[in-house]
């Protein structure tokens, strides 16, 4: 039975890929609907991209919800640096036809959690935790059942990419990450750990290129642009895909490892905010809380995606 997940997301190039994969993985993932955030770029382009997206995948089955165009308390800080003006800069992809679903985004992660078996359904957050705190504070009853979550975000040993502390999708809304760490939801977190391990190196991207198909020219085009700004910035072989981490860990958990340890958000310090304070070596007595993933078989990655954009 494919695992039923809503893709909480804020396209953004890596954002497209993980969906991709996702839509084109339906023996393992079925997705019950996409919400957009605020976050790379603002909503109204998250919602519009998103929706470029099914369509390249040739869902438009999947319904898009637009959710909250800012942070809990702050303003919103966006990645135009990274990922253009659009968000999704590189390919020439053409406006989406299918409409945005009716209704708000944090309404649909609401009444799909209560329609469905407490313990069925799976969160995949891959911007800011806005929607998804914004829901669990309207809707505490929906915190229990949720199976788990399983998030890009954060950062320890690599610590910030935003700032020298903090990864950019818990720094866009700190606070909103603090009510999720602390839901008591089993929680898998992808962060720049292990993201900054899965590289598109130009042979990989030479891979998507080969499918020769649109979503192979896409997806080349799209690692294109972003990965200027990376291989400049680490002078590393490519451009990290963070978000794909996601959906391929629903898809194959064993190309990952990492440790079950507490994790906390900073929203206090001015210096460090939006840090995540894991405690990697437990040194304190603070319990679990996530499952922080450190490795990936980056080679295996590539394989799995490459294999499963092929079928789009
Ligand atoms: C995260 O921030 C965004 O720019 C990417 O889409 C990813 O979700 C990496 O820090
Ligand atoms: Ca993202």
């Amino acid at each position: 039975m494919p695992r039923k997940i809503i893709i909480d997301t804020d396209p953004g190039q890596d954002d497209a890929v993980a969906i991709l994969l996702a839509l084109a993985s339906p023996e393992e993932i079925e997705v019950l609907g996409i919400t957009a955030v605020a976050g790379n770029v603002p909503l109204e382009l998250t919602a519009k991209n998103a929706r470029i997206v099914c369509e390249l995948a040739g869902h438009t089955d999947v319904p898009v919800y637009a959710g909250c165009d800012r942070p809990l308390n702050r303003p919103l800080v966006t990645a135009e640096h990274v990922h253009g003006k659009t968000g999704l800069d590189g390919p020439v992809l053409p406006d989406p036809e299918m409409p945005l679903a009716e209704g708000h985004a944090v309404d649909f992660i609401i009444d799909t959690l209560r329609a469905h078996e407490p313990g069925t359904v799976t969160l995949c957050p891959l911007g800011p935790l806005t929607n998804i705190a914004t829901a669990f504070r309207k809707a505490p009853d929906i915190i229990d059942r949720v199976q788990e979550i399983v998030l890009m975000g954060g950062a320890y040993f690599e610590v910030g990419n935003i700032t020298p502390t903090a990864e950019f999708n818990i720094y866009v809304d700190p606070e909103a990450a603090d009510i999720v760490f602390k839901s008591g939801i089993r929680i898998v977190v992808m962060p720049l750990d292990v993201t900054h391990d899965a590289l598109v190196t130009p042979h990989r991207n030479d891979a998507f290129r080969a499918l020769d198909s649109k979503v192979g020219h896409a997806v080349a085009e799209m690692t294109d642009f972003f990965e200027r700004f990376d291989i400049e910035k680490y002078g590393s072989e490519g451009a990290p895909l963070h978000d794909p981490c996601v959906t391929a860990y629903l898809i194959k958990p064993d190309l990952f490892s990492g440790r079950h340890i507490n994790v906390e958000i900073e929203t206090q310090s001015e210096l460090t905010l939006g840090m995540t304070v894991a405690d990697w070596w437990g040194v304190t007595d603070r319990s679990p809380n996530a499952m922080f993933i450190s490795d990936v078989d980056a080679q295996g990655f590539f394989d799995l995606l490459t294999e499963r954009l092929a079928r789009l």
